[in-house]
């Protein structure tokens, strides 16, 4: 589900987000972690503050393995503890609520010499829309809590889910708008589908996808499509039109007079990519 960011809405969306975080001890961040970057909110950082966070990889089942380590090695040395997850089977979960003590240890050292008995760390699901709240949410509950697609202004009574005995989380996720201000931001995200195609042109997202895929994945897009003819220059629009074109081709997207039907040829190759049928593919590099 798409959300129309305007500035009212982000400014909705930032306060209810301040407010939660007086609740809590710790943020996870929820990026995808084909595009890390592309699927971050620009003020982040102005918004968290000083608060404890780790950044989540989500869908790490959909993206290439040797550049999401990469990531985590930019985080790293950014200061940011990041790890991948897929929210859908679970892998890597469990991580969460041990990087959550982790981050919590110092104050959870200090109430234990004051005597105290720590209680269960709080914690608050934040990303943008799509990268998976709901469904992450829903994996550290063990059942279905939130409804997925939830939207900002539709509130509801929070309360917390008992994740194992040391961590508890907010129901509600804090839903932030991704950058808009680079163009490419938006393509990246809309070939994932987290912008729905009516937004951009399908045509141009497709562009988009097969000009990065021609440079970075092309033995993938060759074998699945049969393509014969890799680009020489990737600059040359001409050059990567002919391989929609010849996916088109393959799939059997031809008009009358037999010219290549490049929008469905465009909507059948960003529903395969999708799917993962092109295999593990990141669209977003750290170097
Ligand atoms: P949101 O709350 O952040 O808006 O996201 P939500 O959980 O609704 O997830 C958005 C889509 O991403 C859902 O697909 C969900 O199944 C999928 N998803 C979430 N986590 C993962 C993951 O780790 N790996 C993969 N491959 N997909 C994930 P959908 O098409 O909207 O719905 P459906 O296919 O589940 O019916």
């Amino acid at each position: 589900m798409t959300i129309q960011w305007f500035p009212g809405h982000m400014t909705k969306a930032r306060r209810q987000i301040q407010e939660k975080l007086k609740l809590i001890d710790v943020v996870i961040e929820l990026i995808d972690a084909r595009l890390p970057l592309s699927s971050r909110n620009p003020m982040i950082d102005e918004i968290l503050q000083e608060k404890p966070r780790m950044i989540v990889m989500n869908k790490a089942d959909l993206a290439d393995p040797e550049v999401t380590k990469q990531w985590v090695e930019y985080f790293k040395k950014e200061g940011v503890t990041a790890f991948p997850i897929d929210a859908y089977s679970g892998y890597g979960v469990k991580d969460i609520p041990n990087q959550a003590k982790l981050l919590l240890k110092e104050k959870i050292d200090r109430q234990i010499a004051k005597g105290m008995n720590p209680r269960a760390i709080r914690a608050l699901i934040v990303g943008i829309p799509n990268v998976g709240k709901s469904t992450l949410i829903n994996r550290l509950a063990g059942r279905n809590i939130a409804a997925t697609g939830d939207r900002p202004g539709v509130t509801k009574g929070q309360q917390w889910i008992k994740v194992g005995s040391e961590m508890e989380l907010l129901d509600t996720p804090g839903i932030l708008w991704p950058k808009f201000e680079d163009q490419n931001v938006g393509y990246r995200l809309a070939v994932t589908g987290a912008i729905k195609e009516e937004i951009l042109n399908v045509e141009d997202v497709a562009f988009f996808a097969v000009k990065y895929l021609s440079q970075y994945y092309w033995p993938q897009m060759a074998e699945r499509f049969d393509l014969q003819k890799r680009p020489q220059d990737f600059e040359n629009p001409d050059e990567i039109v002919e391989v929609m074109e010849a996916i088109g081709r393959k799939r059997g997207c031809i008009m009358s007079g037999g010219r290549i039907d490049l929008e469905k040829a465009s909507l059948i190759f960003l529903r395969e990519l999708r799917a993962g049928k092109l295999g593990r593919i990141s669209i977003e590099a750290p170097y």
